[in-house]
């Protein structure tokens, strides 16, 4: 029976407290005063866009979308599919497209193409983490971003293993229980 995995913590809660609002503080200053429409990608931008629409100190407007990515070997590949669209028109929006995690690039890049088209004012881009090395889209770059991670398996804060986790306060990285060590600052699964 293979062993029970642990989490290990990356990115501590009052971490990540502390980088969103520094973010948020970057983009009121940008758009200053300027009203901003964020579009979180679901699920797992769902926690980040909550904290990060309440420190904006903006007029802000929040609408969702979801995509999915075919034939992944573990994360990605380069077919990315609209599962659930907007509820309403971005003609004429600051829109900022609001990500958990940025990995090979090529949702963004989607994102990016698919939403021009709809004709915002402006377009943006932000993101929580960036796992930079994985890159498959190198022209994609967030303009916004909170931490540049290694190419681990992580979890919390939005971010989830086969539905689970998205809950956690912590980013936390997944790991086999014999790995977690005694040291590692890690919890046993909830
Ligand atoms: C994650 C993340 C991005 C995408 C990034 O979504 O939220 O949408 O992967 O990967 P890429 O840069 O390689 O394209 P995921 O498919 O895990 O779905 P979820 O948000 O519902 O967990």
């Amino acid at each position: 029976m293979p062993a029970a995995p642990r989490l290990k913590i990356l990115i501590p809660h009052a971490a990540i407290r502390r980088r969103v609002r520094a973010i948020a503080r970057r983009i009121s200053l940008d758009f200053r005063g300027q009203p901003v429409h964020l579009i979180g990608i679901l699920s797992g931008a769902c926690i980040f866009l909550a904290d990060l629409a309440r420190e904006l100190e903006l007029e802000v407007s929040i609408d969702f979308m979801a995509v999915a990515s075919y034939g992944r070997s573990g994360k990605s590949s380069g077919q990315v599919r609209l599962i659930q669209d907007l509820g309403s028109s971005i003609e004429g929006l600051n829109v900022i497209i609001v990500e958990d995690v940025l990995d090979t690039g090529l949702t963004l890049d989607y994102l990016r193409r698919t939403l021009l088209a709809r004709r915002p004012k402006s377009l943006r881009s932000v993101v929580l983490l960036d796992k930079r090395s994985r890159r498959l889209a190198p022209e994609v770059h967030p303009d916004y971003a909170g931490f540049e991670i290694p190419d681990q398996f992580v979890v919390g804060y939005g971010l989830d293993w086969a539905g689970r986790f998205r809950h956690l306060r912590d980013v936390c990285v997944l790991l086999p229980a014999s790995r977690a060590g005694r040291r590692a600052r890690s919890a046993t699964i909830p």
